[in-house]
């Protein structure tokens, strides 16, 4: 395994559309295990995409678990060709991002999503969920098609910040986790 490098902005591969996964192999879980490992090796990251790391397949790792406000959630997921198939509600709320290391934004998102995907083995499953995990998965199914939450700001003028000090993993605030 090893630690693939992030593609970060002004890089115009994060435009890229990601392909959809059509084989479940060993090369595919090969891939999967490091995504993972690169996700874990930044700073504290809740979420990854596969073309944060130059692989253009429908490939994401979403995990709030370790957040600090506890909230209901799925855990650790694997996220083979998700689509978001049910928006509810409205929210605004603070994002960051491995590709975005100098700042974090306000980005409106969906409260509620349902959400199908298959997983590392082919298999389809179905999720609902809601509040800062959905709002996870939303960022990186963007990534998937080309959008970061640059995209998505309403102003870049009063939705932009810039961090003073990338939050590292053992830092106990959980609000501006990258995705
Ligand atoms: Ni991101």
């Amino acid at each position: 395994m090893a630690i693939r490098a992030i593609i970060k902005v002004p890089d115009e591969r994060l435009k890229q559309l990601s392909e959809p996964v059509e084989q479940f192999d060993e090369a595919l879980r090969a891939f999967i295990d490091e995504l993972e490992e690169t996700r874990l090796s930044g700073p504290g990251a809740v979420g990854i995409a596969a073309p944060q790391v130059g692989h253009f397949q429908r490939i994401v790792i979403v995990d709030v678990s370790n957040m600090r406000k506890p909230v209901a959630n799925h855990g650790y997921m694997i996220l083979v060709n998700p689509e978001i198939t049910h928006w509810e509600g409205f929210e605004l709320g603070r994002e960051g991002c491995l590709s975005v290391p100098d700042y974090t934004g306000n980005v409106i998102r969906a409260e509620q999503i349902r959400l199908t995907a298959q997983d590392q083995w082919g298999e389809r499953h179905e999720y609902e969920m809601s509040g800062f995990e959905a709002r996870a998965i939303q960022h990186e199914v963007d990534h998937l098609d080309g959008i970061t939450f640059l995209d998505r700001l309403v102003s870049r003028r009063t939705d932009l910040f810039q961090r003073k000090v990338y939050q590292k993993k053992s830092n106990k605030s959980g609000e501006k986790k990258s995705k």
